[in-house]
């Protein structure tokens, strides 16, 4: 086998020695591929960032839901948030404890505020109706509040959070109706929480909003937490040099300022944040076929079968994402081309990359689409009735472990009842 553009595997070993084209053969194509040294790594990196005493880390499972992915995430120590009853099932069935995992919902029915009451769970209401809701459920209970700092990030509008015309947090205005209610209620609020965006490089608008949520901190007494949300980008332009946020930076400025805020509060408040990407999408790789090679008109088109239903990002927010060309025979031409990388869905709009400059790709060739270890799989669907792909884990001790079995067609009908 020989691979072309493929520094960034080389460099961190992703394949352990094991070759894409037995792995494609094995569990099919396409296929996402776990490497689990670097989810630990990132994990332990996380973990390590801030020095504040009181600091803790939630991982944001829909970046990825996988059971086992969930379970060396546990076993590094970190602890979870969830965005639906779905999330925290999977948690649980995890090995999550109720007090490692943290509901952070949006506009949530009652059956799903029971869900997490009975288990135990801590939820974070983000409107002032949801909080009502949830009070009038849970009279006496433990709550949280998401708020909208006004400060928003992100790489694409859909992906900030905060800021306006957003749905997401209650604002800050709406303090003195939160009041009312908690004391109508007589809840506590243990902690306040916020999501501004995701995919920063840069520290900045973080800690801007950081100073925004202590605003309003300061207007509750004895919260036992404040949770700044995730959002921590990684480089999707490895091939270009992209560089790479700054985490102990970032983790340094953190803990000074959550220092200096408890010694103002007069309460050693934990510190969250709740990174999603960070964790997984590095450690992942959507491993694809090329089974058609065209020109219409002047730009050349690579037809695989990594479709929006197999990797949405691109679709979805325009994202980009490195790809790799791995070939069974050296039959490399030296020539590099303007591409339109395809899916196999019945869409115009099925592209996975846009006039990118690659190497000649030719048929049959496997593609390695890296950082797809977060938002891939887990915003994977049935679209076009095509089966999700298998998940493996490249395991430290160089084995190999299948992680969820590729769809069958039997999935497909399971839901349906025939007339
Ligand atoms: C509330 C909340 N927390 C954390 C995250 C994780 O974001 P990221 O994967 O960019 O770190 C998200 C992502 O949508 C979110 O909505």
């Amino acid at each position: 086998m020989i691979k072309l553009n493929a520094s960034v595997t080389d460099k961190t070993n992703f394949f352990n020695g094991s070759d894409p084209f037995d792995l494609a053969a094995r569990y099919g194509s396409p296929l996402y591929v776990y490497n689990e040294r670097i989810l630990r790594r990132n994990c332990r990196d996380l973990a390590g960032m801030c020095g504040y005493p009181h600091f803790k880390v939630n991982f944001s499972a829909k970046a990825n839901s996988n059971l086992a992915i969930l379970q060396i995430v546990r076993e590094e120590g970190l602890f979870v948030d969830a965005i639906s009853a779905g999330e925290i099932f999977a948690e649980l069935a995890a090995g999550f404890t109720s007090d490692e995992i943290f509901f952070v919902p949006n506009n949530i029915s009652e059956d799903e505020m029971r869900f997490a009451i009975e288990r135990g769970i801590l939820l974070s209401v983000d409107s002032v109706s949801q909080l009502e809701r949830y009070a009038s459920l849970n009279p006496g209970g433990r709550v949280a509040i998401r708020f909208n700092p006004g400060v928003g990030a992100g790489h694409h509008e859909k992906v900030i959070t905060a800021g306006e015309n957003i749905k997401f947090g209650v604002n800050p205005e709406d303090i003195p109706n939160v009041k009312n209610i908690i004391r109508r209620y007589n809840l506590s609020l243990t902690g306040i929480n916020q999501h501004i965006g995701s995919l920063f490089l840069e520290k900045t608008q973080y800690l801007k909003s950081m100073d925004a949520l202590f605003d309003i901190a300061r207007e509750f007494e004895d919260l036992d937490f404040i949770d700044m949300g995730g959002g921590f980008g990684i480089p999707y332009h490895k091939t270009e040099g992209q560089g790479r946020l700054d985490l102990k930076d970032m983790g340094d400025s953190l803990a000074e300022r959550m220092t200096r805020f408890a010694g103002e509060y007069g309460k050693e408040l934990t510190l969250m944040v709740e990174p999603g990407r960070y964790v997984s999408a590095e450690a992942g790789l959507l491993l694809g076929t090329v089974h058609a090679v065209k020109f219409n008109g002047p730009v050349k088109y690579v037809g695989t079968d990594i479709g929006f239903n197999v990797l949405a990002r691109p679709v979805m927010y325009d994202a980009h994402h490195d790809v790799e060309i791995y070939r069974r025979d050296d039959l490399t031409s030296g020539k590099r081309e303007c591409v339109n990388i395809a899916g196999n869905i019945c869409e115009s709009g099925d592209i996975l990359a846009k006039n990118r400059l690659l190497p000649e790709i030719l048929e049959d060739d496997l593609l390695g689409v890296l950082d797809a270890g977060a938002y891939g799989h887990s915003m994977s669907s049935n679209y076009n009735n095509r089966l999700r792909p298998a998940e493996i884990l490249l395991r430290e001790d160089n084995s190999v472990r299948l992680i969820r079995g590729r769809d069958t067609m039997e999935d497909l009908l399971r839901p349906y009842v025939k007339l």
